[in-house]
């Protein structure tokens, strides 16, 4: 079973966290592979049996052009945009057939009030087609440069192979019905 996590970053945080969350896949026996979303073509998202696709909150939800251009003042100034993020990738995604499987995830500061991306992105996929399994969930960052807070990498990892072990034993479910007299 192939495991695709699709990232967007900053600061490295959600990248870890995808990459967490691809190692514990891996621990439940899927193939996997990390991208970030400028990489995640319509041919790698295609060749997944689960796709995860995490990124950072900004200003209560999936980042735009001018709240990435905040945190990259150095680069672009204080006005400035970053074109391509979660959201816009969301947009160009090519729908998929029904029975398609995804995940969705962000990461956060430890606020009630702080919003989440990960909502976005469950219904930016559910709009193309994927069926969302388990409940977008949320890895928290003490700052808006990090680092994790203690614990959130091994839940991050228990989370994927939690979810590729779903997964796997959908995929050999209708194997074994098809088995039965
Ligand atoms: C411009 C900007 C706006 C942000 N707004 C929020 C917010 O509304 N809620 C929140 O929980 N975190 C917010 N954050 C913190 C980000 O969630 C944090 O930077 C992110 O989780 C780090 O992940 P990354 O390194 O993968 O980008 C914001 C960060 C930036 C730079």
């Amino acid at each position: 079973m192939d495991v695709v996590v699709v990232y967007e970053t900053h600061f490295g945080q959600t990248r870890d966290v995808a990459s967490e969350i691809a190692a514990g896949a891996k621990d439940a026996g899927a193939t996997t592979t990390v991208v970030s979303v400028d990489e995640a073509t319509a041919e790698v998202v295609n060749a997944a049996d689960l796709l995860i696709v995490g990124a950072p909150t900004q200003v209560l939800g999936m980042s735009r052009p001018w709240s990435r251009g905040l945190a990259h003042p150095q680069e672009v100034g204080t006005h400035g945009d970053i074109a391509d993020g979660v959201r816009e990738w969301l947009v160009g995604l090519p729908a998929v057939g029904a029975g398609r499987r995804a995940a969705a995830f962000d990461t956060k500061l430890p606020s009630a009030l702080a919003g989440s991306a990960a909502r976005g992105v469950a219904h930016g996929l559910r709009q193309h087609g994927f069926t969302i399994i388990g409940h977008p969930d949320h890895f928290i960052v003490e700052d808006a440069e990090g680092p994790l807070r203690e614990g959130e990498r091994e839940r991050a990892r228990a989370w994927g192979a939690e979810l590729a072990g779903a997964v796997a034993a959908e995929l050999r479910a209708p194997i074994a019905g098809g088995e039965q007299p």
